[in-house]
């Protein structure tokens, strides 16, 4: 079930058996036809929902798109919306082909338009329009593929194991105890076992780095006094005054 093809070759792959958009007008499916599966690949980098463009026609339609404000304002991208049209974007259910089902609540799924601000942060960008975490076309996986963003991970923990060439989900506990969070490590093939050697290694690596880092500063500093001095050397034979004027703590040296 896991490994069913997908448009591209992606490792966390599902199968989506049914993807449900539920307002205050009730049920709506984005398969056209409920017994279709489609293949979607969750991706930890995308925020956004991605749905093939088929998927993506119904659920412009049952929320309403439209393509120009009528105001004058700059054209909607296929995310945004007029703001009336948030309610009409309640909720999303995932329904996977092994019966696992997520629902996204209206607060992941629905923002304010944002995006890159005048300083270039990421920030609202237009508080009268409203933005969909939902898209199709490009995405973080290539053409017209389906992706499982962050949005859906919101709601959802991923666990990889490398090891066992797995991945398996379950949902998000919104408040988990304190002391209820495993952590769970491989043994990694060059010795040592465990959460605490494979954190042990990381930090010995990361202080070889400020190690490495440092003598490779050192050096280039180093060099740059060496390069400088020879400069102010050779400078200085033929053309005092112009060294001086250049270099004023060499004159504390004559
Ligand atoms: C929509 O689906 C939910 C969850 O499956 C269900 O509880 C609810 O009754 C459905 N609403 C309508 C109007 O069918
Ligand atoms: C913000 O959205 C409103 C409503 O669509 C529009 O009238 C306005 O021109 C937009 N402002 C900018 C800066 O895009
Ligand atoms: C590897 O995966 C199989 C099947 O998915 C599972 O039964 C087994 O327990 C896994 N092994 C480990 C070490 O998690």
């Amino acid at each position: 079930m896991w490994s069913a093809s997908a448009p591209i070759n992606c490792p966390l792959q599902v199968l989506l058996a049914d993807v449900v958009l539920s307002n205050a007008a009730g049920n709506h499916s984005l398969f056209g036809d409920p017994d279709s599966k489609v293949t979607a690949c969750i991706d930890t980098i995308q925020n956004a929902f991605a749905f093939t463009p088929a998927m993506f026609a119904k659920w412009q339609g049952l929320t309403n798109w439209v393509a120009s404000p009528g105001d004058g304002g700059p054209d909607f991208t296929q995310q945004t919306y007029p703001l009336d049209r948030e309610p009409l974007m309640g909720t999303l259910t995932i329904r996977l082909a092994n019966g696992y089902t997520s629902v996204i609540p209206h607060y992941e799924l629905v923002s304010n338009e944002r995006g890159s601000d005048s300083q270039g942060k990421y920030a609202v960008v237009n508080a009268s329009r409203a933005m969909a975490a939902v898209q199709t076309g490009d995405s973080d996986l290539g053409r017209d593929t389906p992706v499982l963003g962050g949005v859906f991970l919101s709601q959802n923990y991923l666990r990889v194991d490398y090891a066992n060439n797995s991945f398996s989900l379950s949902p998000r506990v919104a408040s988990p105890p304190d002391d209820d969070i495993v952590t769970t490590c491989t043994p990694d093939k060059t010795g040592g076992a465990g959460a605490s050697s494979s954190s042990d290694s990381s930090e010995q690596s990361s202080m070889l780095n400020l190690k490495i880092g440092l003598s490779v500063s050192l050096g280039i500093v180093f060099i740059g006094v060496v390069a400088t001095l020879c400069w102010v050397w050779y400078k200085k034979i033929p053309t005092r005054r112009y060294v001086i004027r250049w270099m004023p703590l060499i004159k504390f040296r004559e």
